[in-house]
């Protein structure tokens, strides 16, 4: 009996571990590393990290990989002048997100999602494109919401 409760609380947190995690910018960038960044133009930054990056794909993805890497400015990198980062890098991957989802269709997949603001969305793409629209959005529950 003891066993069975063991193995049901240990089959239950699999299940919650599974989850997309909660923090936003790990959420944006599960989503973000399966972009081709070469269908994106060409718009370099700078990096704090003194690298440039060929588009905010890039950037996204890197920032992804090291947290601590920031936009130092547009443009390419230059020989001097770096100076501290300009825009946050968690800032401006999920600029260049939202960006990015205002030109796509969220399609009609299933996969409910409840906001903190009590409306029932019907796929995680849709609870984005809300998010992006307001930042203090959070995910209540991976149900309809209770009304
Ligand atoms: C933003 O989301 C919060 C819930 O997290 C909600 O209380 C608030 O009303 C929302 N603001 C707008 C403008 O929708």
């Amino acid at each position: 009996m003891l066993l069975l409760i063991t193995l049901t609380a240990f089959l239950v947190s699999c299940v919650v571990a599974a989850k997309p995690p909660q923090d936003p910018v790990d959420r944006t960038c599960q989503l973000i590393k399966d972009y081709h960044c070469d269908f994106f133009n060409p718009d370099p930054r700078c990096g704090t990290d003194g690298v440039t990056y060929s588009n905010m794909c890039q950037f996204s993805k890197a920032h992804c990989q090291v947290r601590e890497l920031h936009v130092a400015h547009d443009g390419h990198c230059m020989t001097s002048g770096l100076g501290p980062g300009t825009l946050p890098g968690g800032q401006a991957v999920y600029d260049f997100f939202c960006k990015n989802l205002e030109h796509q269709q969220c399609g009609t997949d299933q996969e409910i999602v409840c906001g903190s603001d009590d409306v029932t969305y019907t796929n995680l793409c849709l609870f984005e494109k809300a998010r992006c629209g307001n930042n203090s959005l959070t995910v209540a529950s991976y149900l309809a919401c209770p009304n």
